[in-house]
């Protein structure tokens, strides 16, 4: 099968490269499909050509539902998106996209070298520049040795690689990953974490969807924090997380002056150490009393929100534990 080859000028070259208006996905379930689901609610979002842009929430936000709006797999049930500035029922902006979903399904006894040729047909590559782009590819994701070995013998994390290498083989404009980290051990996501960084400096879109905030921060320009199917923030990852504290974590070990017994009864042991929380305008009080006690203060550092904590802070436990909103009877 051949496509046509991609066109720089096909599509607009100003614009967001992705936007969201209003774009809703209610799923209908239960018996007789009598029940909707609201799993995306109205959302509207940009992003901007050449930024690295998380979407960043827990299981059941609507990460993957958005994701496959964008990507026309699934309609919507009202609003719009628009990628390159064309409707994204428009297939022939389609190869201007790459696309890794979220459980990548490869064919078992395909190798990496078939499966990335194949693809490399598919997006009408002669055999040559096929031979030499799946080399390539291989080489990017870090199976440049695996390329003849059968998927069905690859671990989650070499599948998650190839499925990578799938997603940027054509050289797209817009880089769509649906949590590309999971399933990977540290070197693995430091290698995507790489290949992300590097479709940055080529002026390249990303939107990645991940449920863990470390992988946003290292790498985003912005996040939309979605949860409960809703865009809950966006924003530099500074300014949405990150910034709050609870307060300052203070490590010492005790002395046995005044005032000690009192400061123990207040502090975890960890070992030979303790550790004290103390809110941040407590801190400068908290370390005169461990001097006067003899303690060795050993860190001082400001306890950061988990993720978890700051989607509960930001949408309430209740809302936090459902997946999606119920949005009643049909
Ligand atoms: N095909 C479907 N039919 C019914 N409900 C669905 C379907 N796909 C997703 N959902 C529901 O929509 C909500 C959002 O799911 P999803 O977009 O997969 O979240 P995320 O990717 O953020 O973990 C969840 O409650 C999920 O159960
Ligand atoms: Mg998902």
């Amino acid at each position: 099968m051949t496509a046509a080859r991609r066109n720089a000028n096909n599509t607009p070259m100003t614009g967001p490269a992705i936007e969201t208006e209003g774009l809703t996905k209610d799923y209908t379930t239960g018996f007789w499909l009598a029940k909707k689901k609201r799993s995306l609610d109205n959302l509207t979002m940009q992003v901007e050509r050449g930024e690295v842009f998380g979407f960043l929430g827990p299981n059941g936000a609507g990460k993957t539902t958005t994701i496959k709006l964008l990507m026309g797999l699934t309609f919507p049930s009202a609003g719009t998106a628009r990628i390159l500035g064309r409707p994204v029922s428009d297939v022939g902006m389609h190869n201007e996209i790459g696309y890794l979903p979220e459980q990548p399904y490869f064919y078992d006894y395909l190798t990496a070298c078939e499966l990335l040729d194949y693809f490399a047909r598919f997006h009408g590559y002669g055999a040559a520049e096929r031979r030499e782009r799946v080399e390539r590819m291989l080489k990017k994701v870090g199976l440049e040795t695996a390329g003849k070995i059968q998927l069905r013998k690859y671990s989650k994390g070499m599948l998650q690689r190839v499925g990578v290498a799938q997603a940027i083989l054509h050289d797209p404009q817009v880089v769509i990953l649906d949590e590309p980290m999971s399933g990977l051990d540290p070197l693995g996501r430091r290698e995507v974490r790489d290949i992300i960084l590097e479709l940055k400096r080529a002026g390249r879109t990303v939107l990645f969807s991940t449920h863990i905030l470390g992988d946003a921060e290292m790498l985003c320009d912005r996040v939309g924090v979605i949860a409960g199917g809703k865009l809950r923030g966006v924003g530099a990852p500074k300014e949405i997380v990150g910034v709050q504290s609870h307060g300052m974590e203070i490590l010492f070990e005790p002395g046995s002056g005044a005032g000690a017994a009192g400061i123990l009864e207040k502090a975890v042991r960890m070992g030979e150490r303790y550790r004290i929380e103390v809110a941040e305008g407590e801190l400068y009080g908290a370390i005169e009393q461990l001097r006067a006690a003899g303690a060795k203060i050993l860190s001082v550092v400001q306890v950061r929100q988990t993720l978890e904590d700051y989607f509960l802070e930001l949408i309430g436990a209740e809302q936090a534990r459902t997946s999606a909103v119920e949005v009643g009877e049909k």
